[in-house]
C-alpha cells in the first residue's frame, strides 16, 4: 500500500515536472526585449522579393498558378540597382518607426539573403549577387533601428514541403518529399544563418503555418533553437491562433487585438504577451502596380493611435519596387506621420493601453503618472469618460500645454474638450494622475 502510494505520488511528480519542463520560461534578456518592443510602438513592415518584378503582389506564383519551372525564370529579372539600405532605414526613422520587419523569404521560398542551405537565393540566382539583408542589418545597427526577419514556414517551391497544404496547386513538384528534413535541415538551417550572420536581431516573424494547421511543425525545436542562438530575439507567429509555449508576441493581421473583421483572427487576447497589429499602407503587401488605394497619413495615424490604445504596436507595410525604390506615395505619407509623431510622440512611445476602454470617441494611453486622452471623433464640447481609479490632479492639451477644464466624480471624468483645429488629426489631453503606471 505504502509502496503503491509512493509509486503514484512519484508518477504524479514526474508528470508534473515533465509539464513544468515543457513550459517556456523566457530569459531575462527576452523579457527585457519584450518591454522594449512594447515601448517602440511603430514598425515598418517590408514585403520585397522576386515576386515584386511582376507588380502583382507576393501571391502571384499561386494566383497565376505558375509552375516551378516558370517561376524559376523570375530571379533573372530581379536587379535592385536602386536599393539603398541607408534610404530605407532613414525613411523608417523619419516616419517615427522604431523597427523594421522584412521578408527574408516569403511563400515562394526565395531567400532574399545569402543562404548556404540552398541556392534558391538572391546571391546565387540574380545578377545583383549581393545580400540586401546584410546591408540592411548593418544600417539598422548604425541607425539604432531594430531589425526583425519575416520567415515563411509555408513553401511553394521546395519539394520537401510535403504533404503540401491548403494552397497547393499542381506546379510540377513531385508527389513525395521529406517534411521533417524541410523543417529540421532547411528551415532551421536558414534560421540559424539569419540569427548568426546579421548581428543582434529583434526576432523572427513567422507566417504560413495556417497552410497546414494539423501538421507537426517541430515548433518546440525551432523555438528553442532561436532562443538559444539569440535569447533576446522575439518569436512572433502570424498563425492567427492562441499563443503557444515559446512565443513572445501575439500579432493580429489587419485587425486590432480581439477584433476579427478580416475573418481569420482569433478573438483571444493574451494578457501576458506584447501585442501587435500588422496592416498595409495601400491594400497590398508586396508591390502591386494596380493598387493606388493609399491610406492617408491621417488614417495611418489613427490606426497607430487605436493600436496604442489597445496596448498594441502597429506594423505598417510597404512593398518597395523591384528596383529597390520606395513608392513616393508611401514616402510622403510616412514622413507626414513622422512629423505628427515629432509633436505627439510622448503620447505613443513607451505607453501602454490606457485605463479607459476605447470608444467611438477615441482611446487612452498611459505612461508614468500621465493618461493621454486621444480624442479622434467628438463634435460636442463635453466628453464624459468612464471612471478611473486614480485622482486627476490636472488636465492640459499635449501640444500647447493649455489647461483643460474637467470634473471628476465616482461616475467618471468629464472633459471640456478643446475645439478641433482644422488640421488637427487627434486632440490629445494629458491627465496628470496620482498613480504611476
Ligand atoms: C498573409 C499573407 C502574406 C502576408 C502576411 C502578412 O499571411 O499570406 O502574403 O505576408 O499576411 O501579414
Amino acid at each position: 500500500m505504502v509502496l503503491a502510494v509512493a509509486f503514484i505520488a512519484g508518477t504524479i511528480l514526474t508528470v508534473q515536472s515533465a509539464v513544468a519542463q515543457s513550459e517556456y520560461h523566457p530569459s531575462p534578456e527576452n523579457l527585457q526585449a519584450r518591454r522594449e518592443y512594447q515601448d517602440m510602438k511603430f514598425g515598418m513592415f517590408i514585403h520585397w522579393g522576386v515576386y515584386s518584378v511582376l507588380g502583382d503582389g507576393e501571391w502571384v506564383f499561386h494566383e497565376r498558378h505558375l509552375t516551378v519551372d516558370q517561376y524559376n525564370r523570375l530571379p533573372a529579372f530581379f536587379d535592385p540597382e536602386k536599393f539603398d539600405a541607408h534610404t530605407w532605414v532613414s525613411l523608417a526613422k523619419a516616419a517615427g518607426m522604431k523597427y523594421i520587419t522584412i521578408t527574408s523569404r516569403h511563400h515562394d521560398g526565395f531567400a532574399m539573403f545569402d543562404s548556404k542551405v540552398s541556392d534558391w537565393n538572391i546571391v546565387a540566382r540574380t545578377s545583383y549577387k549581393k545580400d540586401p539583408l546584410k546591408m540592411l542589418a548593418d544600417e539598422c545597427h548604425r541607425q539604432g533601428i531594430k531589425l526583425f526577419f519575416y520567415y515563411s514556414q509555408l513553401d511553394w517551391h521546395n519539394p520537401d514541403y510535403y504533404p503540401r497544404g491548403q494552397t497547393d496547386w499542381p506546379n510540377g513538384r513531385p508527389d513525395h518529399g521529406n517534411f521533417d528534413a524541410y523543417l529540421d535541415t532547411y528551415m532551421d538551417g536558414q534560421l540559424t544563418e539569419l540569427l548568426t550572420n546579421y548581428g543582434p536581431i529583434g526576432g523572427i516573424w513567422f507566417d504560413g503555418m495556417w497552410d497546414k494547421p494539423k501538421a507537426d511543425w517541430h515548433l518546440a525545436k525551432t523555438y528553442a533553437l532561436i532562443h538559444k542562438l539569440q535569447p533576446a530575439a522575439l518569436i512572433i507567429p502570424n498563425h492567427h491562433q492562441t499563443p503557444r509555449d515559446g512565443e513572445d508576441v501575439q500579432t493580429f493581421e489587419h485587425d486590432l487585438p480581439g477584433q476579427n473583421t478580416a475573418g481569420f483572427n482569433t478573438t483571444y487576447i493574451s494578457k501576458d504577451l506584447p501585442l501587435e497589429m500588422s496592416d498595409t499602407l495601400n491594400d497590398s503587401w508586396g508591390f502591386n502596380i494596380g493598387d493606388s488605394h493609399y491610406k492617408s497619413a491621417e488614417e495611418v495615424e489613427r490606426r497607430l493611435v487605436k493600436a496604442s490604445g489597445s496596448n498594441a504596436n502597429l506594423l505598417m507595410n510597404i512593398g518597395p519596387y523591384p528596383n529597390g525604390e520606395i513608392d513616393p506615395q508611401f514616402v510622403a505619407r510616412l514622413q507626414a506621420v513622422g512629423d505628427w509623431l515629432g509633436k505627439y510622440g510622448d503620447s505613443i512611445y513607451g505607453t501602454r493601453g490606457g485605463p479607459i476602454p476605447p470608444g467611438d470617441w477615441g482611446v487612452t494611453t498611459q505612461k508614468e503618472n500621465k493618461i493621454y486622452v486621444h480624442i479622434l471623433n467628438w463634435g460636442s464640447p463635453l466628453l464624459a469618460l468612464a471612471p478611473i481609479a486614480s485622482k486627476v490632479a490636472s488636465a492640459q492639451t499635449l501640444v500647447d500645454a493649455k489647461p483643460v477644464e474637467f470634473t471628476q466624480s465616482a461616475d467618471g471624468v468629464v472633459l471640456k474638450v478643446p475645439v478641433r483645429k482644422s488640421d488637427e488629426w487627434d486632440r490629445v489631453v494629458v491627465l496628470m494622475v496620482n498613480k504611476r503606471y
